[in-house]
This record gives structure tokens, C-alpha cells and sequence, in this order.
């Protein structure tokens, strides 16, 4: 067996992922130093680039930060921190002017203000968009924008594997209590086909959710929880993993696809209504923002229905909107519904709700520092308060932008930034590896954890089935783990390892609480109960 090389890289600033929060966050540390990113396939894959709806935050003169605020706890089951929604909103708008300020271009009215959608949960429209393709018009533009940056150098096609902490230091006499330091990545250069030790005097962990983690999901190939498994390993906080949004409205297709397709909320801002197959409409039996209601409540209520009527998927009509406008305000929409061969002007779009949004993470506190020293972590890949319970649309982009400002800020802040001496960091050690895998075990074990989530840890819950999937998961994790130990790196055996290892944590979270709140429904503690479960889950690895 030959064994994986090895080398050495060393930066200023680390960021690995290269979506929003990664990217604001390089922009802005490379006026301190030299930066780094890593991202593991091109350069724009990520969530961030298939965000449709847009980014919320106070615009119009008609809305005020306590409105934002109250929407934002609301939605969260009153489980988010006060102090961190307050300052996110507040912090909203001039966020919004960077990201302006780097080319992102917002669609405007005919009287050149920003055009406002309005989505699920919100009391006014905030949402400021790039027609129905905001994220890539976000991707693109802060790409665009790095590209001109001589300080900053992207590494497409290098999967972070783990977080280099003095626990991997050669001869180094061990003090149990010091607290964890972070020295950057091992990173497999999967077209090399090599590991590089990236070490850094700070790093930013910004690789996103874990959408993978469920069959269905809206969420691309990368979303694999990459980020929270290596905090975890490192022995960062970690909580709320329970708290899986799921979005109510995805194309309902015969064909299993690799990523469900968005139908964006936005679409119901603009007067859609969910129907069932005999053109019933039902959200109004549910609650009374109707089809507007927060996303928890929209999708438990599609599934209440589907199971109800025994029904493969339920309606979307939006057949009020004529065709020139829906090809104005959603042409991805539109096209896309139109090459599957259904002209939404005329005919109703079958959707079922699928996995979208992780609200759980890496704890940082309000500057997106970790538990970990010299680590930080800005979007999906964090738990900051922000989200409680269950997100409210369009938060996510705002919080990842408002949180890597905040952690430049923090470094901006300390004059000795750039004075930390590197330790000597031993190479990548690959003892133990004694064969190459045949890439279909990896993936069929793929599979098998994302339909043990999908099938037991989804939008209805119950103990007996979050214990089925607890000794299973459990079982699939031991096997990955020696399968790992023993077997040649690829970026897909990395995946694995991490997909397991969030499966696992998301069911242990969700069997510690014992109630029901937001995201997180046990049909066998059908009520919210502040007295005991007003609080976060935090897990942590005893394993250091
Ligand atoms: P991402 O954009 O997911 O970027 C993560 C990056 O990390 C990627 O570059 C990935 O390749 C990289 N990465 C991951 N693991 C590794 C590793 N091991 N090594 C190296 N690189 C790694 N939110 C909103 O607020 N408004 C919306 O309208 C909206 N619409 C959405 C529509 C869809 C279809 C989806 C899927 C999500 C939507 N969301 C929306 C959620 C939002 O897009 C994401 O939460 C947000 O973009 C996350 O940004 P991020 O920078 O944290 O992560
Ligand atoms: C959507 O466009 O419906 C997605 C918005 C979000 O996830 O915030």
C-alpha cells in the first residue's frame, strides 16, 4: 500500500468553505494578512449559491428592528438569545451595504428602492433579493470580488479532514486542562492526492450544514456536517443538532434526485396556497399566518396531510400569478418547473417538504469565537443564538454575514495577531491504513445513514423510533469508524466518517429533549415545556 504524501502550507488567516461566510470573512481578514481558503470541490459550490429567497433585514421605512426581532424569537420558540437577535437585526443593514459594496447587484422596484419579498414567519416584507437566484448572485459576486485580491489564494478540491490542535504535536509533554488551541487543518488535496498540514495563526470554520444527512434534502453534495464533526473531534461545544428545518415546499419527482428542488418560500410571499389533491386549501386550519406561517408549522402540517389522505405529495398553486410575472420575479422557478414539464401559470406544482437548514452547531459566542482558542466559525456550520428553535426564512445569509464581520472584528481588535510563532506540526500519519475501499461500501453506507434519518429522525418524531435509530446509527458508526481507521483517504470516505458521526449527535440530541418546540416534534411529548427544556443541548466529545 503506498502511502499518502504529505506537506506543509502556512498563512496569516485559514478559511475553510467558501460560501458566505467563508468568503465575507476572507475579504475582510485580507486587509490584516494573508489568507488562505480551502474548499472542497469548485470554488462555488455551496449552499449559499442555490439561496433563492434572499437575505432578510430592515429596509423599508414601514419596519422596524423590534418587528425583526419579535419575528425572529417568535419563529425560534422564544429558545433564541435576546442579545444576539438584537444585535444581528440591528446589524442587518449595513451588511447588506458591504455586501453591495462587492458587486452584489439586489433587484429593484421601478422606483429604483430594493424590491421587498415577504416569506414565512416575517410580519412585514424584509426580504431583499436577487429575483429567485440570490445566492448565486451573492457567490458570484464575492468570488468575483476575491479574484482581484492578490492576499487571498483559493484551494479548490481540498477536503479539511481535521483540526491541528497540540494534541497532535510530536513529543510534547501534555497539561490535561490547558485549553484546546487551534493551528489550522489537515487537508486532502483530493487531486493530488495528498495531505497538507495548512497551519494558521487563526482559522474560521465555514463549511455549512448537513442536509446530506437526510435522503431528501434541498442541500448540495458538500452539505455533509464536515465542519461541526471536526469541532466535535477537537472537543468544541456543539448543540441544538435536533433542530433539522425542514422546508415545506421542494418539487415532488418519481426519481430520486441527488438534490431536492427549491420551490421558494417567496413563492407563497407573493399569494400561493397549498393545496391538497381535491384543490382544498388547508392551511388555514393550522394557524393563522395560513400559508405564511413558520416553516416548522407549514411543513408538520403537509405531513399531517400526506399521511392523512395517504398522498405521495400535496399542490402549490400559483396559477393567480400571470406567466409575465412569474418569469420576472422567479425565472429559475418558472424554467426549471417548465423543463419538468409543468407551465406553473397554468398548472398546480406537486411538493413535498424535505431537509433544508440545520439550526444546531458549533457554539460560538457573539463574536463567532469557539470553545476552541484561535478557531472561529461563522454560518450554517454554527449554533449563535440567532435561530432558537427553528430559524425564520432568510435569516441564515444575514447571520452568516453579520457573524464573519464580527470575528474579523474580534482578530482586527488584537495587535498580536500576526506575532504567533507556529509549533512544528508533524506530517499527516496514515499508520494503520491497510487497503483502498471499493467506493460503492462507502457509498451504500451512505445511503443507509441518510435513510435511517430520513425514515426515523424526521419531521415527526417518537422515542421508540429516535431509540431505533440510536442503536443503529450507533452500530453503522462503530463500522465506519474502524472501516476509516483502516482504509486509503478519499474525500468520500471523509464524508462518511463525518455524515455518521452528525447522524449520531443530531439523534442524541433530539432523545435529550423531551418536550416539543420549533423544529424539534415528539409525538410522545406533544407540548413545549419552559420549566425543564428552555435551554440548549450541548454535546461534547469525551474522546481527547
Ligand atoms: P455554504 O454556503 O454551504 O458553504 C460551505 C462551504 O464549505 C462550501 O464551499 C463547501 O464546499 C465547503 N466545505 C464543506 N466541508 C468542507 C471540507 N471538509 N473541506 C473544505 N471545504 C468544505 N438562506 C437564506 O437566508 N435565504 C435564502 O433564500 C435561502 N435559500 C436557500 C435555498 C437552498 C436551496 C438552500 C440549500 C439553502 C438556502 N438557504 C437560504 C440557507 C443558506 O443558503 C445557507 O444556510 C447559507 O448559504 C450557508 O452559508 P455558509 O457560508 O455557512 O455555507
Ligand atoms: C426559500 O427561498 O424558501 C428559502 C429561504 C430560506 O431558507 O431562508
Amino acid at each position: 500500500m503506498t502511502k499518502i504524501k504529505s506537506h506543509e502550507l502556512k498563512t496569516d488567516f485559514l478559511v475553510v468553505g467558501s460560501g458566505i461566510a467563508g468568503l465575507s470573512f476572507a475579504l475582510r481578514a485580507a486587509e490584516l494578512g494573508e489568507v488562505v481558503i480551502v474548499t472542497k470541490k469548485r470554488d462555488f459550490e455551496s449552499n449559499t449559491n442555490y439561496a433563492q429567497g434572499g437575505i432578510a433585514s430592515v429596509i423599508s421605512s414601514e419596519d422596524s428592528f423590534d418587528d425583526h426581532y419579535r419575528d425572529t424569537i417568535k419563529a425560534g420558540g422564544d429558545l433564541g438569545k435576546q442579545e444576539i437577535v438584537k444585535g444581528v437585526v440591528q446589524e442587518g443593514p449595513e451588511c447588506i451595504q458591504d455586501l453591495i459594496s462587492w458587486g452584489v447587484q439586489f433587484t429593484k422596484t421601478h422606483d429604483k428602492e430594493f424590491a421587498l419579498g415577504r416569506e414565512g414567519g416575517h410580519s412585514k416584507r424584509r426580504i431583499i433579493h436577487a429575483a429567485d437566484l440570490t445566492g448565486r448572485e451573492i457567490e458570484h459576486s464575492l468570488l468575483q470580488a476575491l479574484k482581484a485580491n492578490p492576499r487571498v489564494t483559493m484551494l479548490e478540491d481540498h477536503v479539511a479532514i481535521d483540526l491541528i490542535t497540540q494534541h497532535h504535536l510530536a513529543n510534547r509533554y501534555f497539561v490535561p486542562w490547558e485549553k484546546t488551541t487551534c493551528w489550522g487543518v489537515y487537508a486532502l488535496d483530493s487531486k493530488a492526492d495528498q495531505v497538507c498540514a495548512i497551519l494558521a495563526k487563526a482559522t474560521l470554520l465555514a463549511t455549512g450544514g448537513a442536509g446530506q444527512v437526510y435522503l431528501h434534502t434541498t442541500n448540495p453534495q458538500i452539505a455533509t456536517g464536515d465542519g461541526i464533526c471536526m469541532a466535535y473531534r477537537a472537543g468544541a461545544e456543539i448543540a441544538n443538532l435536533e433542530f433539522v428545518q425542514f422546508h415545506p415546499t421542494t418539487l415532488y419527482q418519481t426519481e430520486q434526485k441527488k438534490r431536492s428542488f427549491l420551490i421558494s418560500e417567496a413563492v407563497r410571499g407573493e399569494g400561493a396556497s397549498l393545496r391538497t389533491k381535491d384543490g382544498k386549501r388547508f392551511m388555514p386550519n393550522y394557524h393563522p399566518m395560513e400559508e405564511l406561517a413558520p416553516r416548522d408549522v407549514v411543513a408538520r402540517a403537509i405531513d399531517q396531510e400526506m399521511k392523512r389522505r395517504g398522498e405521495l405529495h400535496i399542490w402549490l398553486d400559483v396559477t393567480h400569478l400571470s406567466k409575465k410575472n412569474l418569469q420576472e420575479r422567479f425565472p429559475h422557478i418558472y424554467s426549471h418547473c417548465l423543463m419538468q414539464g409543468i407551465d406553473i401559470s397554468k398548472e398546480f406544482i406537486p411538493v413535498v417538504p424535505a431537509a433544508h437548514y440545520m439550526c444546531g452547531g458549533i457554539v460560538t459566542d457573539l463574536n463567532g469565537q469557539t470553545s476552541i482558542r484561535s478557531l472561529y466559525a461563522s454560518g450554517e456550520v454554527t449554533h449563535t443564538g440567532l435561530h432558537g428553535a427553528n430559524r425564520l426564512a432568510s435569516n441564515s445569509l444575514l447571520e452568516a454575514v453579520v457573524f464573519s464581520k464580527r470575528a474579523f472584528q474580534q482578530l482586527a481588535s488584537d495587535p498580536a495577531i500576526l506575532d504567533v510563532e507556529f509549533p512544528e506540526i508533524p506530517p499527516w500519519d496514515d499508520t494503520g491504513v491497510v487497503r483502498s475501499e471499493e467506493s460503492v461500501l462507502i457509498s451504500h453506507d451512505r445511503h443507509s445513514v441518510r435513510r435511517l434519518m430520513w425514515d426515523y429522525v424526521g419531521i415527526v418524531r417518537t422515542n421508540r423510533r429516535l431509540e431505533r435509530a440510536r442503536s443503529r446509527m450507533a452500530f453503522l458508526r462503530r463500522d465506519i469508524t474502524e472501516f476509516y481507521r483502516t482504509t486509503r483517504l478519499t474525500p468520500e470516505l471523509i464524508e462518511l466518517r463525518n455524515l455518521v458521526i452528525v447522524a449520531d449527535l443530531t439523534i442524541r440530541c433530539a432523545l435529550m429533549r423531551k418536550e416539543s418546540r420549533g423544529l424539534h416534534y415528539n409525538a410522545d411529548y406533544t407540548e413545549r415545556d419552559d420549566k425543564h427544556w428552555l435551554r440548549d443541548m450541548v454535546v461534547r466529545s469525551s474522546q481527547l
